[in-house]
């Protein structure tokens, strides 16, 4: 990295920490140590959501014939992104922090687009996405960890609901969020670790809120789980306090 080394940790970062990927600073390295410490479970959970996240675009490219992504709150790729999960579709990334915006163009090969936006404004992103997006033809829009940083329940609700109502029918949610069903005593110290640390506050969500943001779309089953177990491979086991779900806009 060439930038100056910033003082505060960025989720974005830390997750390519997490990852394994070598976009990051000492300040997230050191973020991540003091939050390992709280939850040692990070790495699984953070390679977790990652393997889901495969396992979801793989079912929208294939069975469900997605060819178009938005995926916002993207960070950094890392590896098994999700152009790279899906080499043939249009994917247009967003973010809302500029630097991960324009690290993230750095970074990346391929035909995959980045742009700055912010998901608390849906009809910016919609406006901006039709640049790339055919937007009379079925989305699949990807929310991995990202709503978790919208810590006001009825912005985030209003966010993912209006986001796709601008999408056509047949359009997908892929959306993970933390919740405290999974070591919650040590969740709730790792991100309070996190919000006192000066970066962008999180928030974990009850699975039923979680459910809430798929309200008047079809849930496909099994539901909203626990990322690993929604429709396992066999490599992953273990639960994670993050949950998903994918569901289809009739
Ligand atoms: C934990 S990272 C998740 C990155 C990626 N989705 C993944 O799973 O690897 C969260 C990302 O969301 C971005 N973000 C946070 N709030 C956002 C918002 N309101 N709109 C768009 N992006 C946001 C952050 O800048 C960060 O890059």
């Amino acid at each position: 990295m060439t930038e100056p080394s910033p003082k505060v940790a960025h989720s974005a970062r830390l997750l390519n920490h997490l990852l394994g990927g070598t976009d990051n600073h000492p300040v997230d390295r050191a973020a991540a140590e003091q939050m390992l410490r709280h939850l040692p479970g990070l790495v699984t959970w953070a390679r977790s959501n990652r393997r889901f996240l495969g396992r979801a675009v793989r079912y929208l490219t294939g069975t469900a014939g997605v060819t178009q992504f938005l995926d916002i709150g993207a960070g950094l790729p890392t590896a098994d992104n999700t152009h790279q999960v899906a080499p043939d579709a249009t994917v247009l990334y967003a973010d809302n922090d500029p630097q991960v915006v324009a690290l993230a163009r750095k970074l990346l090969t391929g035909t995959a687009t980045y742009i700055e936006a912010d998901l608390r404004d849906p009809d910016h992103i919609l406006r901006a996405a039709a640049a790339t997006l055919d937007l009379s033809a079925p989305v699949a829009v990807m929310l991995i960890g990202v709503v978790d940083f919208i810590v006001d329940d009825r912005a985030a609700a209003a966010a993912v609901r209006d986001l796709m109502a601008g999408l056509p029918s047949g359009s997908y949610l892929v959306l993970t969020h933390p919740t405290l069903e999974v070591a919650p005593e040590a969740v709730v110290r790792a991100m309070e670790w996190w919000n006192a640390s000066g970066s962008a506050p999180i928030c974990a969500r009850a699975p039923s809120e979680v459910a809430g943001f798929f309200r008047g779309l079809d849930l496909l089953d099994p539901g909203v789980v626990t990322v690993t177990r929604w429709r396992p491979d066999g490599n992953d086991t273990t639960s994670v306090p993050e949950y998903a779900g994918v569901a289809r806009k009739a």
